[in-house]
């Protein structure tokens, strides 16, 4: 029975995979009715993701309404506002019910407003800002297609 340490390590790292990958890189999700991904949510956690959206909806109004008129420094500022994130500033459990292609392409969405913002600052010319801005709400206009949220079984 030399063996069976072996296969007993093996079935435990397989649970423990699964159960990463069930917690940590899944999320907690459900098949939504509309065909998206579910993610569930207390309503606290719903609140801050949607209120999140909110700001990058208002730099996103700003980066063009600064962009058309000229004015480099609001445009810089609207960007850098949302540029930054701090992942130890969200609830724990909000990072472990979020799957890991929500979490990943959230904070690439922070990265780019960032550069954009530090791009602006250094200089950009004022006809690249709206290209980039485009390129960036790919990464809105994707994730939207892909995740909705929910609330979680007596989510309060
Ligand atoms: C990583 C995923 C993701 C990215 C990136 C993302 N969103 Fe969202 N957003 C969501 C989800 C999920 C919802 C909830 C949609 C639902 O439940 O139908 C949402 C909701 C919203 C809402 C509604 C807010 C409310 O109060 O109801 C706005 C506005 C919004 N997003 C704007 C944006 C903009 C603008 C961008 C890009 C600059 C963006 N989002 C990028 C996932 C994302």
């Amino acid at each position: 029975m030399k063996w069976f340490p072996w296969v007993l390590s093996a079935v435990l790292a397989i649970i423990l995979a699964a159960g990463f990958y069930l917690f940590g890189l899944r999320g907690a999700v459900q098949q939504g009715d509309d065909g998206r991904t579910s993610v569930l949510l207390s309503s606290s956690e719903r609140n801050q993701v949607l209120a999140e959206m909110r700001g990058f909806l208002e730099s996103v109004q700003d980066i063009i309404e600064a962009a058309t008129t000229g004015d480099m420094k609001t445009a810089s500022e609207a960007a850098l506002r949302v540029g930054r994130v701090d992942l130890k500033d969200l609830p724990p459990s909000l990072l472990r019910k979020l799957p890991m292609e929500v979490k990943t392409l959230g904070l690439d969405t922070h990265r780019k407003f960032y550069q954009l913002g530090m791009d602006i600052k250094g200089g950009l010319p004022q006809e690249k800002i709206l290209p980039r801005l485009t390129d960036l709400m790919n990464n809105c206009v994707g994730c939207h297609a892909g995740y909705r949220l929910d609330l979680e079984p007596g989510g309060k």
